[in-house]
């Protein structure tokens, strides 16, 4: 072998050797930081400033090191501002799934994405807000509104983009609620909330190795996120381990040295959107000359951002950027066959919410009428509005930084009417919201399908009138009258709904010409075939509710604050709430229909290993705290005709030792694909953690003493099973 070539080989080998190893990242990078200038480290702390480069977010490079500018890119969906991507459904679809493999194949084909073109770091995934309002704007760019289910959606999707190579991003850190004032108010919230609830989904992500973590624009007990002491050094960094890198969200940084020292590593877009002010680059140099930032915390802040680039083998192959965010070139195509995850999670998202008579699925109708401009293209093309912000068409994402441009999206319309052509079925339809004409069509057809929304997103976008938030909960374009008027006209009404999240269904949900309600939620690009898949019971649904619809929005409990936030319902967010309050709500969280039934039988619970909890730091905290102690298991059975899937749910409730807690809580899912009259035994892990309530005076995990309770269902009110562990 030639010298050179053994050269390589070995390199190669010490690539192997630190890709997907802390520690060997860690030596790397503390060796590499010995050969860069403080001005170099300056510069790959600091973002280059907004549009200074390919990507929303681009840093300095070292070429010493072979270190060169990282692109940073949004997002959680998937990768912005290129030309030819997949529109993947947002993470909210993804939750509504509960499918854990579907939701990791989801981040495969973003990380995949993001790799062929050159991004290093995807903006994503998303966990805050965790949805405790339900008109918080950028819900749906997460996994729904429950800390358990937020942090396995983290979890899977952060293995599978960074599988590719790519460093995932956990955001946004932490307490970001709403839109409103998100810059101003200040999210306090007491220890226990913080671990139980909102830190919870983030600890899932470091344990899953996240390389970055985003700092929040909101201020946490009055400090900025992204100068905060508590938050960024002594919870992510010490309790949870956290040995990669925390960047600002795009102009969340208020100060050069109150951020470096309050544990900030990488300040984006530089400046603050264009203004050329940078608090850090010279400004860095400055305050480590004079004194007032420690040399050693830019060497931190510089070797956790080498440490996360080795740990993802970046240092080695990583190809070029391949496109550029701002002068119209979107890159190469680079969407594989994604596009059939995209519609699995699509279809597999679909939320069956009622169904008399087995309405649906379709069977050949002789005349259908399609009703709502939302079931039809936008003539202007579904990328006519910048950051999808407007509400023309099929909405299949919300709107701001966390949305793709389309490569294409198939309207309800369009494939409805080719299943009803083949089939031989006439359609009818009114491409508009007008009640008059949608009352009309329904008339003329035996099954009306009336098509409405509801839809929010980022801040800097108002969109008839909402500006990021939503005003309340109601379907839009008058969709309430419109479902009327289509339900006067047609006994065999059936209503979809795409939505960013909860809207009031009180107008229509109990009327009896409306026997079907299908929530399609954000289906992405593949919109209608998705839909066609569960409307004729080519699938049947099994996606379930990742939040609970109330009958009125003040059954929530919480709505948008107008000054700050004290959080003060604490852990009772969502089912919690009603749970406490002995709401009832019209669909619970974990709710869905199916086109069959499923039998619950055989509960076991056996809590075998009773030793406590070790301190030992690991990512995410004590590694001890994700060891399984414990396992539920049930028995599920197809007992009807229809092959399909069930989300089988466990909720726990903690012993009456415990202070004060909500009476469920998810601790457990499993989804199994049944035949009919076949079994499957579900089994549900549990780990000390998830037996655990945080003590906020001892600072610590504890695991009450006494009697859990178990309960195993098909929704967090449809209790099947019950028992008790000791
Ligand atoms: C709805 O359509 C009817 C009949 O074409 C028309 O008279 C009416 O003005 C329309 N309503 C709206 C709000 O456009
Ligand atoms: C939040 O708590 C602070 C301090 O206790 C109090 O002054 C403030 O009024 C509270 N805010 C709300 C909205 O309840």
């Amino acid at each position: 072998m030639q010298y050179s070539l053994i050269l390589a080989a070995l390199s190669a080998a010490s690539v192997t050797a630190q890709k997907g190893d802390w520690a060997a990242s860690a030596a790397k990078a503390s060796q590499s930081l010995q050969g860069l200038s403080l001005q170099q480290k300056a510069g790959i702390v600091t973002g280059t400033g907004w549009m200074q480069g390919p990507c929303v977010g681009n840093t300095g490079e070292a070429q010493s090191i072979g270190f060169r500018s990282l692109c940073l890119q949004d997002g959680p969906l998937g990768v912005r501002y290129a030309g030819s991507v997949t529109a993947f459904p947002p993470a909210i679809q993804a939750a509504s799934t509960w499918d854990v493999e579907l939701i990791k194949q989801r981040a495969v084909g973003m990380g995949e994405e993001a790799r062929a073109l050159g991004v290093n770091v995807l903006l994503g995934p998303s966990a805050g807000p965790l949805g405790k309002i339900p008109q918080g704007g950028r819900n749906w760019e997460g996994f729904g509104a429950d800390p358990y289910l937020q942090g396995v959606g983290m979890y899977e999707t952060i293995v599978g983009i960074q599988e590719s190579g790519v460093q995932a991003c956990a955001k946004h850190y932490i307490g970001n609620e709403q839109e409103y004032r998100r810059s101003e108010l200040s999210a306090n919230i007491d220890d226990r909330t913080v671990h139980e609830m909102y830190l919870w989904p983030f600890a899932d992500s470091v344990r899953a190795n996240v390389a970055s973590v985003m700092c929040s624009y909101n201020k946490l007990d009055s400090v900025y996120a992204c100068e905060n002491d508590e938050y960024l050094n002594q919870i992510l960094k010490t309790e949870l381990d956290f040995p990669g890198f925390v960047l600002s969200d795009w102009g969340a940084q208020h100060t050069t040295d109150g951020s470096a020292k309050g544990g900030l590593d990488m300040t984006m877009p530089g400046d603050n959107f264009g203004d050329n002010q940078f608090l850090w680059g010279n400004n860095l140099v400055n305050a480590v000359n004079s004194g007032q930032v420690q040399q050693s915390r830019v060497d931190d802040m510089v070797s956790r951002i080498l440490t996360s680039w080795y740990y993802t083998g970046q240092d080695s192959g990583f190809p070029n950027v391949g496109f550029n965010s701002w002068n119209g070139n979107g890159g190469p195509n680079v969407q594989g066959n994604h596009k059939e995850v995209a519609r699995a999670v699509a279809r597999d998202g679909i939320v069956l919410l009622k169904n008399t008579n087995n309405a649906l699925p379709l069977n050949k109708p002789e005349s259908i009428a399609i009703i709502g401009s939302h079931a039809f293209d936008n003539p202007q093309g579904p990328n006519a509005c910048v950051d999808r912000g407007c509400n023309t068409g099929p909405l299949g994402m919300g709107w701001g930084s966390g949305t793709v441009d389309y490569p294409y999206l198939i309207a309800p319309y369009d494939a409805i009417k080719q299943q009803a052509d083949a089939d031989g079925t006439r359609v009818t339809q009114a491409d508009s919201d007008n009640f008059s004409h949608g009352g009309t069509a329904a008339r003329a057809a035996e099954t009306a399908i009336v098509f409405i929304t509801a839809d929010s997103g980022e801040e800097y976008i108002t969109v008839e009138g909402n500006a990021g938030d939503r005003n309340n909960l109601n379907a839009w374009h008058t969709g309430n009258e419109l479902v009327a008027a289509v339900a006067e006209g047609n006994q065999n009404t059936i209503v979809v709904v795409h939505s960013v999240g909860q809207i009031l269904l009180e107008s229509f949900i109990e009327l009896d010409n409306v026997v079907a309600v299908v929530w399609a939620g954000l289906p992405g690009q593949e919109s209608g075939n998705a839909l066609v898949d569960v409307l004729y019971g080519k699938t049947a649904p099994s996606g379930k509710l990742p939040y609970t619809i109330g009958k009125r929005a003040e059954d929530h409990g919480v709505s948008i604050v107008r000054g700050d936030d004290n959080f003060s319902e604490g852990l009772f967010v969502d089912y919690r709430h009603y749970d406490k309050q002995g709401i009832e709500p019209r669909f619970e969280f974990g709710f869905g229909l199916s086109y069959t039934t499923f039998d619950y039988s055989g509960l076991t619970a056996t809590y075998s290993d009773k030793s406590p909890a070790d301190n030992v730091a690991a990512p995410g905290g004590s590694a001890s705290l994700y060891e399984t102690v414990a396992t539920v298991t049930a028995t599920i059975t197809n007992s009807g005709d229809v092959a399909a899937a069930e989300v089988a749910q466990l909720y726990l409730g903690l012993p009456s030792s415990a202070p004060e807690t909500p009476a469920k809580q998810l601790r457990g899912f499993q989804k199994v694909h049944l035949e009919p009259g076949q079994s499957a035994t579900v089994q549900f892990p549990l780990r000390r953690k998830d037996l655990s309530y945080w003590d906020a005076q001892g600072k610590n995990w504890v695991i009450p003493s006494g009697a859990f309770a178990v309960h195993v269902g098909a929704s967090s009110r449809d209790i099947r099973l019950t028992g008790s562990m000791a």
